[in-house]
């Protein structure tokens, strides 16, 4: 990105710490991105220990500022501690988290086994309540103020066939936004979301559109039929929205869910519920070409 992306004026993070979980990569990256332009300190982490390295390099090489690569599975509640402990001896606490890491595939319900299920959501639901719990210990017993931001879909509020353990899982933050909005409220802590529709990113497009995807979002994709503004997003949209939700004059903002996704949500789509007339063997090949990915992205984890 480049100044001119952004709404805001370079220094108005500045001061912020702030970790974004799977920010190594998609929207975590680009949100790192955003919010360094603009002056915060940022940690990124994700399983994939060298591509944290790469997207902390790269940033830092265009932007200047500091990234703190941290490997990290948020599916395990030890190594969440361990992470912020590292993240607090580096300069104190956070002001802010953005629960942003995810996995996702299409997959008829039926088809899915327990394993199937759990791998969406104790990354999703169990991981980032971890994540967000462990912070909002130290913030209340340090006497802190904090800010958090939960990526979500807008499958929260119209449901998500052939996603239903993303949509649970989202759901579920969903309510812990808005019911820690009113627990911690009052003691400095907030809690906002965001709900995008489709940004083509690598990892969402590998899972979501396995037909439509070599390893990079297709073009053809691009133009969302359907969506009412005949788009998808464009990621420093959704860099403009997550900074303006950690901004100094963004404080009385609590408790809400946004979406930006050109109201595809309120013309009845943003899910796959097109994806009803599928043949066995396209879900066959689906499954195929999304454990494809799932392997290759395996093979890079170093947690
Ligand atoms: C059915 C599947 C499957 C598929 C995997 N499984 N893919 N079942 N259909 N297509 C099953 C496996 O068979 C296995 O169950 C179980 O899931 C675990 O699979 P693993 O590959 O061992 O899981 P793991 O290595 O833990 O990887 C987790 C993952 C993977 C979620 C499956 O995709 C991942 O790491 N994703 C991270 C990145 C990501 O998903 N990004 C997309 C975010 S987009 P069995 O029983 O066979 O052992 C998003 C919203 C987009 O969230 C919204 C757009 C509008
Ligand atoms: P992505 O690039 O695949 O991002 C997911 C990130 O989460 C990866 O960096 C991944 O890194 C990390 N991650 C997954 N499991 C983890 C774990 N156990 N511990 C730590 N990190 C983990 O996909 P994306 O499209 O940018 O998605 C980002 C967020 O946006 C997600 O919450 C997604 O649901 C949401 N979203 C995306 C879209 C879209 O159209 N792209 C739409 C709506 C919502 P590792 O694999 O290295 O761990």
């Amino acid at each position: 990105m480049t100044p001119d992306d952004l709404m805001f004026k370079p220094g108005l993070l500045n001061g912020q710490r702030i970790l974004i979980t799977g920010g190594g990569t998609g929207l975590g990256k680009v949100m790192a991105e955003g919010f360094l332009m603009m002056g915060a300190v940022v940690y990124i982490c994700g399983r994939r220990g060298g591509v944290l390295e790469e997207t902390a390099k790269e940033l830092m090489a265009g932007h200047g500022g500091k990234v703190v690569p941290v490997a990290c599975d948020i599916r395990v509640p030890e190594a969440i501690a361990d992470m912020l402990d590292t993240v607090w001896a580096d300069g104190g606490a956070l002001t802010g988290l953005v629960n942003n890491a995810a996995g996702n595939f299409i997959s008829r319900t039926e088809d899915l086994s327990p394993r199937g299920f759990e791998a969406i959501s104790n990354i999703v639901f169990r991981g980032s309540f971890f994540v967000t719990l462990d912070c909002g210990k130290r913030w209340l017993a340090e006497g802190k103020t904090g800010a958090v931001t939960s990526i979500l879909t807008t499958w929260v509020w119209n449901g998500g066939p052939f996603t239903v353990p993303s949509a649970m899982s989202k759901a579920g933050l969903n309510i812990m936004t808005q019911s820690l909005a009113v627990e911690w409220g009052g003691r400095g802590i907030r809690f906002n979301a965001i709900a995008p529709g489709p940004f083509p990113t690598e990892g969402a497009w590998a899972r979501l559109n396995p037909a439509d995807s070599n390893s990079e979002p297709s073009g053809s994709s691009k133009s969302a039929p359907g969506n009412p503004m005949g788009r998808v997003g464009r990621m420093p949209e959704l860099a403009n929205l997550a900074i303006y939700l950690f901004a100094p004059g963004s404080e009385y903002v609590n408790g809400q869910t946004i979406a930006i996704d050109g109201a595809a949500h309120q013309a009845g789509g943003g899910g796959f519920g097109r994806l009803r007339d599928w043949t066995d063997e396209q879900w066959e090949t689906a499954r195929a070409a999304i454990q494809g990915a799932n392997a290759r992205d395996r093979s890079k984890r170093t947690v």
